[in-house]
């Protein structure tokens, strides 16, 4: 190890301690799967692991509150729906903990003004002339806490969040370097992005673009979406290659490899058409997602069940979050002796 702390060192030998958080920005498509959902829920498996809904974060965009709590219930169901398993990782929304709060309020206090001026979501919006409130301004200090209210020791986040992450880092080795070791330095762990999903026409997919297909579309327009996904012109019986084909590329996410190889063959030999891939397409993700789909309506059917998950999570990490703002405010000298008790 070269430039590692102590703390870090004392991290890496002990357990993975995993986390991340989600904004609750409206349903799952299979960008979202793909790209990051799944990986979370794989790495359930690896370590301890606490996945939380953003909702403190969300307040930055989202001014709608009926909106924001169900968007918050959907995004906990869907993940849950998903493989998430509560008995597995933690799951749990942010401002169910408020011991974060304090935590950001304390990280504040040692943030200097110029590296959150350098952080993009703040800066893109300043040299766009558009009005910032504080509370975008500070993102970063508050998804800092966020970190390290939990110990976490690896933060799996898109590409976006690295600087994120790199800014917590910062503050926590400024704290650490104020008033001794009490937080551990997380790593960022980039999702792979290698798995292109693109979108119904052949963009990478974003809600931006417009061309999305959630996760847990209803039947009707999920078939409508796919048999909509732009394809070329070229005749039927013209052989094709299915690399860099985004017909192609969303088959191969969604079928088994043999499923995938066999689609292969039929592009390079030639002699069908787009229609039969779609319909091929549209079988493999009713199918993928069919577990999911009846989990979810199993959740949907029973909201009790999932406020439970929720509200043992929020206990689960305010217990973590509870040391270790103790540990921070004893060491920056907020706690004295309480007489007269
Ligand atoms: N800012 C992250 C995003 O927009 C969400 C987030 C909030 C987060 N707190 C976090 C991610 C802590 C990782 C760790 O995607």
């Amino acid at each position: 190890m070269n430039d590692t702390t102590s703390n870090e060192a004392a991290a890496s030998t002990a357990e993975l301690r995993v986390l991340s958080g989600i904004q609750p920005t409206g349903r799952f498509h299979w960008g979202n799967y793909f790209g990051a959902i799944r990986q979370y829920i794989e790495l359930q498996d690896t370590g301890e692991a606490y996945y939380f809904i953003a909702d403190l974060h969300a307040l930055t965009t989202i001014r709608d509150p009926s909106r924001l709590r169900s968007l918050v219930v959907d995004a906990a169901i869907d993940l849950l729906a998903l493989g998430l398993d509560p008995e597995r990782a933690t799951l749990f929304v942010q401002s169910d903990v408020p011991e974060v709060a304090e935590l950001t309020w304390l990280l504040l206090t040692v943030t200097p003004m110029g590296l959150l001026e350098r952080c993009h979501a703040y800066k893109e919006k300043k040299t766009r002339g558009l009005p910032a409130d504080a509370g975008l301004f500070t993102y970063p200090v508050l998804m800092a806490a966020d970190i390290l209210a939990y110990d976490a020791t690896l933060v799996p986040v898109g590409e976006d969040q690295v600087q994120h992450v790199e800014v917590c880092r910062d503050l926590a080795g400024a704290f650490n370097h104020l008033y001794g070791p009490v937080f551990t330095l997380p790593k960022a762990r980039v999702l792979d992005a290698s798995a292109r999903v693109p979108g119904t026409d052949g963009q990478k997919m974003s809600k931006s673009y417009e061309n999305t297909i959630e996760v847990f579309e209803e039947p009707g327009p999920l078939k409508k979406k796919i048999m909509r996904i732009t394809t070329d012109s070229r005749p039927v019986e013209e052989p094709k290659d299915p690399e860099g084909d985004h017909l192609f590329d969303l088959y191969r996410l969604l079928a088994t490899p043999e499923e995938t190889a066999a689609m292969a063959e039929r592009y390079r030999g030639g002699g069908f058409g787009y229609g039969e891939v779609k319909k091929a397409l549209l079988a493999a993700a009713e199918e993928f997602f069919a577990l999911a789909r009846e989990r979810r309506a199993a959740l949907l059917a029973d909201r009790g069940r999932v406020a439970e998950i929720l509200a043992d999570g929020a206990a689960r990490a305010r217990g973590r979050a509870g040391e270790v703002l103790a540990r921070a405010r004893q060491a920056c000298g907020l706690e004295r002796e309480r007489t007269g008790g």
